[in-house]
């Protein structure tokens, strides 16, 4: 007799951790998720941030199942002229509203949208600096790892890239670590992994200034906040400034695996040449990716899910009321629920999970819970979702 999935699991799927959630989904559809035993959760974290239009949204499905019709992969990246490729790229510079940023890079994942952005600008600046936030993650492949704010995080994983500098997220007497050795600064408008953390307009702004001033580029990683998730298709668009290199991936693909980096082209082309293939890719752009991430593009813009996404935090915020919760902070649907300790917040998460209904902490802020539900969950939904919060967080605050 065969082994069962579970057993296949345990046996031959490399481990992350010693306790991963281990759930066998079957399907999923929308906001949901069902696993062999016919029973349904809601999924309030996307698989991280990813699941932005929903699990299956049709218009990405019939988008992947017609680029399968016409061709897959034909050749590396930047070889062929393929209309999914050239046709999201129009589409991601538009949605930049300028034309500042007017070329993109594809790549697989996050990870490797940071690692193409951290070479570029080394070889644009011809610096090697890099400043980044405590308590940011930017991916696991060495150099974004090198970025990584958290010693222990990356300890085990040394020697890795030198010249990382690091500077509180918002703090603006940091910003004199930025100096003309600086090759970039890499940042997120709302810092993901650190726990949903918020800066002004005004630190924006001065960082911003202060890149400028030393001729140093400004990264703004949006793959977890990109793609409509804060309420603006891109975070940085309430903050009025311009990056020099905008990151992407996650949401991006509509559930299919894509990153992208896009720059000005007086930037961007210096990957070309000294050497020649300065920046190669076997599988970056996918063609089906690309398909998948335009309909993703497009359905928010036509269904005009970003208008919808701030009311949907505001019910989120208001029904979250319980003595348990010790703050609610949030941007869009990216919210943290902040309890006292990870014991309390593991407690809620496994009950909601017994509920049915999926969230998880945060890489570097353990003590608050998760909420970035698909942005096309609805206001019922939403009601629905807080109540096993809400009785969650009863059980959990009773013992
Ligand atoms: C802000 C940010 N940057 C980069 C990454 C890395 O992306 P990936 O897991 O696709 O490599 C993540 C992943 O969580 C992220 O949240």
């Amino acid at each position: 007799m065969g082994f069962t999935h579970r057993q296949l699991f345990q046996k031959h799927m490399a481990p992350t951790s010693d306790a991963p959630l281990a759930l066998e989904i079957v399907s999923a559809q929308h906001i949901y998720l069902t696993d062999c035993h016919g029973k349904t959760y809601i999924d309030l974290i996307s698989g991280i941030a990813v699941s932005n239009v929903g699990h299956r949204n049709p218009k990405v499905v019939q988008a992947i199942k017609n680029q399968v019709d016409q061709y897959m992969h034909l050749m590396v990246y930047g070889e062929y002229i393929q209309s999914p490729q050239v046709l999201l790229a129009e589409a991601l510079v538009k949605s930049t509203l300028t034309n500042h940023l007017n070329q993109v890079y594809f790549t697989n994942s996050g990870t490797e949208a940071v690692e193409g952005a951290m070479k570029l600008a080394k070889r644009y600046t011809k610096r090697t600096e890099f400043i980044s936030c405590y308590n940011a993650y930017h991916g696991a492949t060495q150099g974004a790892l090198s970025l990584a704010g958290d010693e222990n995080f990356k300890n085990s994983f040394r020697p890795l890239l030198p010249d990382i500098q690091h500077i509180n997220h918002g703090n603006l007497h940091d910003l004199s670590l930025i100096t003309t050795k600086t090759a970039a600064v890499i940042i997120e408008i709302v810092g993901g992994e650190a726990g949903v953390k918020q800066a002004s307009k005004t630190y924006f702004t001065a960082l911003r200034e202060k890149c400028t001033q030393t001729g140093c580029l400004l990264i703004i990683d949006e793959i977890q906040t990109g793609f409509g998730r804060t309420g603006t298709f891109w975070a940085y668009q309430q903050m009025d400034i311009q990056p020099d290199i905008l990151l992407t991936a996650k949401g991006m693909g509509g559930g299919m695996p894509i990153g992208a980096f896009l720059a000005n082209e007086t930037v961007m082309r210096t990957l070309s040449y000294e050497p020649v293939l300065g920046h190669i890719t076997t599988f970056g752009g996918h063609p089906v990716s690309c398909a998948a991430s335009l309909a993703t593009l497009n359905y928010i813009h036509e269904n005009d899910i970003l208008s919808g996404v701030r009311a949907k935090s505001d019910l989120f915020k208001a029904l979250l009321v319980h003595p348990i919760i010790q703050e609610v902070r949030g941007v869009g649907l990216m919210i943290a629920v902040e309890m006292k300790d990870f014991k309390t917040v593991k407690a809620v998460i496994d009950t909601c999970i017994e509920n049915g209904l999926i969230t998880d902490w945060f890489l570097f802020c353990d003590n608050a819970l998760r909420i970035a539900p698909p942005l096309v969950i609805t206001e019922d939904e939403i009601k629905m979702a807080c109540n096993i919060l809400l009785q969650a967080m009863d059980k959990v605050f009773k013992n």
